[in-house]
């Protein structure tokens, strides 16, 4: 029996085999944020000196891939990367996902967006039939905070602020639970439409391209 550990090490090895298809040197990857990426990112020092450089979603990623030499560009520098591989909270057979369990949804959606693939790895407990049961993370500026938090609750849900965290941009973590995620791309435009939202946590409008999740028995694919 392999323990989730092993089974995320699974799904970073597997991205990994994308970025040897497409490595030179003049390729950018995009790197995510949470444990799952953090393991993606520990194997992507064997590309050290074979690639242009990454870009990161996190300063705390950022720290680490420079911890293990590879380039961290700012993403001003970048007008293509061929994949962005990044972990997730909860992932469906739709490849709608909710992000931001780390904080860093807003960096994680910029740098996706840039990426001409989104590779989502994780172990195959984050599969689920319909988003919802993790709270959706939402980034918020601080002054709009109980006016988004209104809002959130007027679309049924409850909003909860994310105590003692502050997100590389420098704003707050509304965590939401009990909303009904039936529509995700809908749901992800209305939320990113109250003012005072920077972005939420559902990535459904722009879902992952493949999904490479852990199970017992090997790797799992699913592609749209
Ligand atoms: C960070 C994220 C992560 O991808 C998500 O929280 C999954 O993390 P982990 O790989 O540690 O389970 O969205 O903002």
């Amino acid at each position: 029996m392999l323990t989730q550990q092993q089974l995320k090490q699974q799904a970073a090895d597997a991205a990994l085999e994308f970025v040897a298809q497409v490595a030179g040197p003049d390729v950018v990857i995009g790197v995510g944020t949470g444990s799952t990426a953090d393991l993606f990112i520990d194997g992507l020092a064997r590309f050290a000196g074979r690639l242009r450089g990454t870009v990161a979603s996190s300063e705390r990623s950022a720290q680490r891939l420079a911890g293990h030499g590879l380039p961290v560009l700012d993403l001003n520098e970048v007008p293509f990367m061929p994949i962005y591989v990044d972990g997730a909270d909860e992932i469906d057979a739709n490849l709608h996902m909710i992000k931001g369990g780390g904080g860093a949804l807003t960096r994680e959606k910029i740098v996706a967006s840039v990426a001409e693939r989104f590779i989502c790895i994780a172990d195959e407990s984050k599969l689920v039939q319909r988003l919802g049961a993790f709270p959706l993370p939402v980034e918020v500026i601080p002054m709009a905070r109980e006016a988004v938090a209104r809002s959130l609750a007027a679309l049924g849900g409850q909003p909860c602020l994310r105590e003692g965290f502050v997100t590389d941009n420098g704003n707050i973590i509304l965590d939401v639970r009990g909303l009904s995620i039936t529509d995700a791309p809908g749901l992800e435009a209305r939320v990113n439409d109250i003012p005072g939202v920077v972005t939420c946590g559902l990535f459904a409008l722009h879902g992952a391209d493949v999904a490479l999740l852990a199970t017992q028995n090997g790797i799992r694919r699913l592609t749209r």
